[in-house]
């Protein structure tokens, strides 16, 4: 079979290991999952209601420019619909954009250990994967980005810029000032868009922490992304949604497959967005779950990274193969982060204030069980 090294060499996204696995290779029966930084709380109550008055029209195709969520969107956001599109969650936009964007030998910039499916979407469309380190607090750095951009001999093939802003795994955020001094270098340049990836942004909590959303009108190369699958709990439903200048929507509308976003998502979305209490209540119990695992982790002498998502990545310090497995056999499935290049840490997701208390015991057994490095 003739095929691209590209595609062949290509290490597909690692997903959070499913309930049903654990339960079948490790024979334990209750599982708690807090590996894949999904609601807590499940769906809004409103989306399933949606869901069960939509079933009945199963035999017809989705409305394929989406209308009513599109204006859902317009409403929740305060943004022209002409600037909305909607993806097979925001996954599905990230590939859009690397192909609509990026010819192949031209590049994407990120920071090193940013969401991983920025690099996977670049090397199956053979597009260029430029990194710039991280700072030693895993904070990303916006100067490296500026230098690259300023200096490097690749400079003039970067069309994408992904900015994660929280960053999963590390739940770190990039201040608006360091925003607007890349801004200030880059924000006027029409062969370069600037992406702010923000699945996160309903959690942050720092009071130097802006939208993208907020340059969109200074600047015509800002675009945001955002999606249900977080705090409006709809992850197993898949939506994503672009907010993007007038011309990039309109790209995106003719590359999209017609009906990427089904029946069922377009009618929960369009509830979940209006249930303003149950998205209140999801931030609530983040915070709390996050206040609550700081804490324990310092009891345990853990080094985490204070995180504006509605997860926390921390250093186990010890093989962290050994007590993922060791977790795994106690009915607990966090993520290892081999793949992100962070050798000894975890993250783990905010669950409900039971999971979390079982999550820390867990660990805190594994920890005694098995030594330091
Ligand atoms: C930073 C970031 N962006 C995008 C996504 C993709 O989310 P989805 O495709 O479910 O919308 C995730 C998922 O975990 C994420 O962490």
């Amino acid at each position: 079979m003739k095929v691209s090294p590209d595609i062949s060499s290509l290490i597909p996204y690692k997903t959070g290991k499913p309930i049903a696995e654990v339960q079948r290779e490790y024979g334990v029966q209750i599982v708690h999952k807090l590996a894949s930084n999904e609601n807590p709380l499940g769906p809004s109550p409103k989306a399933l209601q949606a869901i069960q008055l939509a079933l009945p029209s199963l035999h017809r195709y989705p409305d394929a420019a989406a209308y009513e969520l599109v204006h859902a969107i317009e409403k929740h956001w305060q943004i022209s619909a002409a600037q909305v599109a909607v993806g097979n969650g925001s996954n599905e936009l990230i590939d859009l954009l690397i192909r609509i964007f990026c010819e192949p030998g031209e590049g994407i910039l990120i920071p090193e250990s940013a969401f991983v499916a920025y690099q996977v979407c670049a090397q199956a469309a053979r597009v260029k994967r430029f990194f710039t380190p991280l700072r030693k607090d895993f904070t990303v750095d916006i100067s490296a980005m500026i230098d690259f951009l300023q200096n490097s001999p690749d400079r003039n093939k970067v069309r994408l810029i992904f900015l994660p802003n929280p960053n999963n795994p590390t739940g770190t955020y990039i201040p608006s000032s360091e925003v607007e001094a890349l801004l200030e270098v880059v924000g006027q340049r029409d062969d370069l868009m600037i992406v702010f990836d923000e699945a996160y942004n309903e959690f942050v909590r720092a009071s130097d922490y802006k939208s993208g959303q907020t340059y969109m009108a200074k600047y015509s190369n800002v675009m945001v992304i955002r999606t249900l699958s977080k705090a409006y709990g709809l992850a197993g439903l898949r939506v994503g949604v672009l907010l993007a200048p007038v011309l990039a929507i309109d790209l995106v509308n003719r590359v999209r497959n017609p009906f990427n976003v089904n029946e069922l998502a377009q009618v929960a979305a369009v509830a979940a967005l209006a249930d303003s209490e149950f998205i209140k209540r999801s931030v609530e119990v983040i915070w709390q779950g996050l206040d609550y695992f700081y804490d324990e982790l310092r009891g345990l002498g853990i080094p985490y990274i204070p995180s504006q998502g509605n997860f926390v990545m921390f250093d186990t310090l010890r093989d962290v193969n050994q007590v993922n497995v060791a977790l795994l056999k106690k009915g607990v499935i966090l993520r290892p982060l081999f793949n992100y290049g962070f050798k000894s840490y975890l993250r783990m997701s905010v669950g409900l204030p039971r999971e979390n208390q079982l999550a820390i015991r867990a660990l805190s057994d594994v920890f005694k069980e098995i030594k330091p490095l």
